[in-house]
């Protein structure tokens, strides 16, 4: 390791003490014995932009944008990979011949979770019929990694309908909103259900219909990592479907990153994600 080559990257958000991206890539950096550092920075939204201009004199060379400054960078950058205008956020930033340059890598890790436990799960997606529970940023992710893969049945539930069919028109016509009490008789074709809202992250959450119509060959997925086994996913096991749960996409959303910015395109294990599943753990039981 040399000293004097290290490069310093951060995560951004406001608030952003819960994040755990710094335990994934320091991890990765040791492991892969590289000089660098990966740091917390809260920043308000009303100092954002500022600091996405000068976080090069702090000696950034980059870093990872979480809520709520996702929009904003968007909207900052001068250049923007395909996923990022097409999701309009920002999450992952580098610097490019003196430009700032941005990507979102939340369909990629949403995509590279199921490519890693779920191999084939997109095989035929031109028939296979798949249902998106939310209409927010999370929701418009998958909605680009769905698409991406060839999906052309997506049913997209949501408790505001005009927020499904904003995103419906925007999409294209492989979306279908559905209102969430309109959902039942579109459930057993369903071999793939996502839950993108934030229900689930609380013990008394309940999720918003039930899936027991659900084919037994269905895959059902949270993209909700806190706590890991959430209440969908438990009640999905129960019932004996397959499930995935969101830590997998949250450790592969920060490879691309990584990569990008230490050259090295870091492995998602099973001890890191023992390491953050702990962690996870641990803070919700000192809660
Ligand atoms: P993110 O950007 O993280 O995906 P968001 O933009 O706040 O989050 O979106 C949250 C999603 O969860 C929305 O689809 C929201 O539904 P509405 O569009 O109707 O607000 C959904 N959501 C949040 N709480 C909910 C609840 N109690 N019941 C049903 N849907 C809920």
């Amino acid at each position: 390791m040399s000293l004097h080559n290290s490069k310093k990257v951060f995560v951004c958000g406001y608030p952003v003490a819960h994040s755990r991206s710094p335990l994934v890539h320091n991890y990765w950096l040791q492991k892969y014995q590289i000089s660098g550092g990966y740091e917390k920075i809260a920043i308000s939204p009303e100092n954002f932009p500022n600091f996405l201009k000068s976080f090069q004199q702090l000696g950034f060379i980059g870093g990872n944008i979480t809520l709520p400054h996702k929009e904003t960078a968007f909207t900052n950058i001068d250049i923007l990979d395909e996923a990022a205008k097409k999701i309009g956020a920002v999450n992952t930033l580098w610097i490019e011949n003196g430009e700032l340059a941005g990507s979102n890598t939340d369909a990629y890790g949403f995509t590279a979770n199921l490519d890693d436990k779920v191999p084939g799960w997109d095989k035929n997606s031109d028939r296979k019929a798949v249902m998106i529970v939310g209409a927010g940023g999370a929701s418009r992710a998958i909605m680009y990694g769905l698409l991406q893969r060839g999906f052309s049945r997506i049913f997209l539930a949501n408790r505001t309908i005009e927020k499904a069919e904003h995103l419906a028109m925007e999409f294209g016509p492989h979306i279908n909103p559905v209102p969430l009490g309109a959902v039942h008789p579109h459930l057993d074709s369903i071999e793939l259900l996502i839950n993108t809202t934030s229900l689930g992250m609380h013990a008394d959450d309940e999720f918003p219909f039930s899936i027991d119509a659900l084919p037994k060959t269905a895959l059902v997925t949270d993209i909700v990592y806190t706590p890991v086994n959430t209440g969908l996913l438990k009640s999905a096991k129960a019932r004996g479907y397959k499930t995935i749960d969101g830590l997998g996409m949250l450790l592969h959303q920060a490879a691309p990153g990584f990569q990008q910015w230490f050259g090295v395109k870091p492995e998602v294990t099973a001890k890191l994600r023992k390491i953050v599943e702990a962690d996870i753990e641990n803070a919700r039981g000192s809660q």
